[in-house]
């Protein structure tokens, strides 16, 4: 009988150590964990296996797990951050059967309750730099068929490269906004074109960052999330098709079908842009992601 106390390092080499983990799981009453955790410690043996990790090194990386903890507050959420830029937020999105790229990662900034704001709107809500940008949304199902009374958030940053819950001289809620779309499916709002950031640096995930020599901007983007009872909750991005960064997301959230036309359409000799996007909706089941940040 194999227990912990026969689990020598012939064992180990046999891999008995990571079938005797695994075997402890099996009182696991729900399924879905016993598979996920057996998976997890299958992958994690093989890399401490492949790399030879020492203990000194495991320690290292404990000390880093705690950071990314201690780094957590109601207005940030690191742990978000170092799914995202070891892209294994993406892969989960790309995991959904329902995945057509026309979806991407929700990001640690998304906040509930929005102020509601009329179709037509501004979401500028303190002074903002940048272009002037106007958005027209049409959400419709899969027949092309306009879908009225759906509930949209969108949150973008501000040019200067930070949402307003990171800077203090935005005002609470700027560039955010809750819509809801009409009779045909319509929405919109004003705003001003977004720029790209970087993700946030000041914690263990930008130090892993900078060891790797990775640069941490996203490429400019709009975040969208829409929400209707008897519909797949769409959260998605839409990025800026010129941006110097589409290619090297830190994040890994650009998809072909998520890069939008921000046409430039000037007034008055003012430089002004105007984006029109028509997002897909699918029937199925509703829920609301866990807020990352309060
Ligand atoms: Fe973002």
């Amino acid at each position: 009988m194999l227990d912990s106390t026969t689990l020598d390092r012939e064992a180990d080499e046999a891999g008995m150590i990571t079938e005797a983990v695994v075997a402890s799981f099996s009182q696991t009453g729900d399924a879905r964990l016993r598979e996920v955790c057996e998976a997890l410690t299958r992958h994690l043996h093989a890399a401490v296996r492949e790399t030879g990790l020492t203990r000194e090194e495991l320690d290292t990386g404990i000390a880093f797990i705690n950071a990314v903890g201690q780094a957590t507050t109601s207005t940030h959420n690191e742990a978000i951050l170092l799914a995202d830029v070891f892209g294994l937020t993406t892969l989960a999105c790309h995991n959904d059967e329902a995945w057509e790229g026309d979806e991407a990662l929700l990001g640690p900034f998304w906040r509930m309750h929005s102020p509601l704001t009329p179709n037509g709107g501004s979401i500028i809500r303190s002074a903002t730099p940048g272009r002037p940008l106007e958005v027209a949304g049409h959400i419709v199902d899969r027949a092309g068929q306009g879908i009225a009374g759906v509930e949209v958030d969108v949150w973008q940053a501000s040019p200067c490269g930070l949402y307003e819950n990171q800077d203090d001289t935005q005002s609470e809620m700027n560039l955010r906004g809750k819509f809801i779309t009409d009779a045909d499916g319509r929405f919109g709002f004003e705003t001003v074109m977004p720029a790209g950031y970087p993700v946030p640096t000041h914690g263990p995930v930008g130090g892993l960052l900078a060891h790797q020599q990775r640069h941490p901007f996203r490429p400019a983007h709009i975040h969208f999330l829409a929400w209707k009872d008897g519909y797949r909750t769409l959260i998605t991005q839409i990025f800026v098709q010129d941006d110097e960064h589409l290619t090297s997301d830190v994040v890994f959230g650009v998809s072909d079908k998520l890069v939008g036309t921000y046409a430039r359409s000037d007034t008055d000799g003012e430089a002004a842009y105007r984006l029109e996007r028509t997002f897909t909706m699918r029937e199925g089941e509703t829920h609301l992601p866990h807020p990352p940040i309060a």
